[in-house]
C-alpha cells in the first residue's frame, strides 16, 4: 500500500477501507509517513468528508494506537462526560459529585485548559494539595471506595490523536466534523467508561459556532459510540455567553461549590442539572424526570457537596477551602471595570472574554506557561442585562497589575451594547441520541 494512493483516493471523494485507515495511522504514529503526506490527507478529508462507517473505524484505530483503559476492576456502570470546551465551563466539578452521590461510578480523566477555554485538572489543582495524577490501582481503589475520582489524562491514551491534533492545529484542518469527532471519541473510548454524555457547546465561545454544526458533530460522535458498543448521548448547550459568572481556576471552584450548596447562578445550575440527569438516564437509573428529581435531591440533601469533599480529600486536597472560600490564595491585585455607556448588554464575544482571562494569568499562552490559580474575572453583568453608565461590569484579578490594561481592552472589545433588550438563546438547545435529534 502507498500513502500516495490513499491521498489520491480521498482527494477524489472515495471511501477509505479499514485496512487503508490502519495503514495511515500505524505509518504516521511510527514516523514512516511524513507530516507532508499526512497533511495532504487531512486536507482531503477536510474537503471531502468521511462516511459514518469510515469515521467510526478511524476512531477505533486511533483509540487502539495506545492504552485501552480497562475499568472492569471497578464494580458497576461507569459514566463519563465530555465537554467540547467553553468559557466558565465548570460543569464537571458540579456534575460528577452529583452523579456519584446518586450511586453511579465516575472514573474520569479530564484535560487542562486549551486556548481560551479552561480545563478541569487546572481547576482542581487550585485546591491546595490536590493530586490529579494517581496510579491505576489507587484510581480504581478510590472509585470503588467512594464512587468517584477525576484525574488528569495518564498513560499513553490515543497517541495517534495527540500527533494528528498537533498537525491539524498548523494545517487549518481543525474545524472538520469527522476529524473532531474521531479526535474526541478516540480518547473517550480509550478511557473505558460504559456510557458517555457529551456536552457539545455551541455559539461564539465554542468550536462549533452554529446549532446545525453542533448537532452534526454530536450525531457523528453518537454514531461512533454506537459502532463501538458504548451508550452515548449529547446535549447541545449554549456558549454564546460564559457559563455562570466566575472565570478562572479557584474562582470556578468557588462557584461550583455554590451550585452544590443549592445557591449557584441559575444558568450554570440548570445546565448542570440537565447534564447530570442525562448521565443518570444513560446509566439506567430511571426516566429523565426521575433522574432529574434524584439530581435535585442529591443537591438539596447536601450529599453531592459531601461527595465533592470526599473526592478532594481522597486526592490530598485541603477541603477547608471549599467550606470557606476566603481561605483560597488571593490575587495580589484587583480592578473594577465599569460601564462607559448605558444600554442593554446585547451580546458578548465569549472567546474574547476567555482570552481576557488568559491574559490575566488564568490560562496558558504557551504550553509551558504556569497558571495563576487566583487570576480571572468575576462578571457582574451578562448578555441580557440592563446597564447604566458607571455600573460595575466585571472585577479582574491578577498577580501583576501590568496585566490589567491589555485584558481590559480585550474584555471591552467583547461587549456589544444596544438600545433594545436581546432575545437570548435557550441554555440547552437539543438532545442527540441514537434515536434521533430532539430540539428544544
Ligand atoms: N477537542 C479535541 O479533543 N479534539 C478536537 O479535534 C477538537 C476539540
Amino acid at each position: 500500500m502507498r500513502m500516495f494512493d490513499v491521498i489520491a483516493k480521498k482527494r477524489d471523494g472515495e471511501t477509505l477501507s479499514k485496512e487503508e485507515l490502519q495503514f495511515v495511522i500505524d505509518g504516521y504514529v511510527s514516523g514512516q509517513i511524513p507530516d507532508y503526506q499526512m497533511s495532504a490527507l487531512l486536507m482531503a478529508i477536510y474537503l471531502r468528508g468521511m462516511t459514518d462507517q469510515e469515521t467510526a473505524q478511524l476512531t477505533d484505530i486511533m483509540a487502539h494506537s495506545g492504552d485501552m483503559v480497562d475499568l472492569s476492576a471497578i464494580h458497576g456502570i461507569k459514566v463519563d462526560k465530555h465537554s467540547t470546551g467553553g468559557v466558565g465551563d465548570k460543569t464537571t466539578l458540579v456534575i460528577t459529585p452529583i452523579v456519584a452521590a446518586c450511586g453511579v461510578k465516575i472514573a474520569k480523566m479530564s484535560g487542562r485548559g486549551l486556548g481560551h477555554t479552561g480545563g478541569t485538572v487546572d481547576k482542581m489543582e487550585s485546591v491546595p494539595g490536590t493530586r490529579t495524577s494517581l496510579d491505576r490501582q489507587e484510581f480504581f481503589d478510590q472509585v470503588n471506595r467512594i464512587g468517584i475520582s477525576v484525574i488528569g489524562q495518564s498513560g499513553n491514551l490515543a497517541p495517534a490523536d495527540k500527533k494528528i491534533y498537533a498537525l491539524r492545529d498548523v494545517t487549518a484542518t481543525i474545524g472538520c466534523v469527522p476529524l473532531i469527532a474521531s479526535s474526541i471519541m478516540s480518547k473517550k473510548l480509550a478511557a473505558g467508561s460504559d456510557c458517555i454524555l457529551l456536552d457539545v457547546k455551541t455559539g461564539n465561545g465554542a468550536f462549533m459556532k452554529t446549532l446545525d454544526g453542533s448537532i452534526q458533530l454530536a450525531q457523528a460522535m453518537v454514531a461512533i459510540g454506537a459502532h463501538n458498543g458504548r451508550k452515548v448521548a449529547a446535549l447541545i448547550t449554549d456558549m454564546d455567553t460564559p457559563l455562570g459568572y466566575n472565570i478562572g481556576n479557584s474562582l470556578e471552584v468557588i462557584e461550583s461549590v455554590e451550585v452544590l450548596k443549592g445557591r449557584g447562578p441559575a444558568d450554570l445550575t440548570e445546565v448542570c442539572y440537565q447534564l447530570a440527569a442525562n448521565m443518570l438516564l444513560l446509566a439506567g437509573k430511571g426516566t429523565l424526570a426521575e433522574c432529574r428529581k434524584m439530581v435535585e435531591e442529591a443537591v438539596a440533601s447536601g450529599a453531592a457537596y459531601e461527595k465533592l469533599k470526599q473526592m478532594f480529600a481522597a486526592q490530598g486536597g485541603d477541603v477547608s477551602v471549599l467550606d470557606d472560600p476566603d481561605k483560597f490564595a488571593k490575587a495580589k491585585y484587583s480592578r473594577e471595570i465599569r460601564a462607559d455607556q448605558s444600554g442593554w448588554l446585547y451580546a458578548t464575544n465569549t472567546e474574547m472574554i476567555g482570552n481576557a482571562s488568559v491574559l490575566l494569568g488564568a490560562g496558558r499562552i504557551k504550553k509551558e506557561d504556569t497558571i495563576d490559580f487566583a487570576a480571572g474575572i468575576v462578571l457582574h453583568k451578562k448578555a441580557g442585562d440592563r446597564v447604566e453608565k458607571g455600573d460595575l461590569l466585571a472585577t479582574f484579578y491578577a498577580e501583576d497589575e501590568g496585566k490589567f490594561a491589555s485584558a481590559e481592552e480585550m474584555y471591552r472589545g467583547a461587549l456589544t451594547f444596544r438600545d433594545e433588550k436581546p432575545v437570548l438563546p435557550e441554555l440547552v438547545m437539543a438532545r442527540v441520541t441514537e434515536e434521533g435529534v430532539e430540539r428544544f
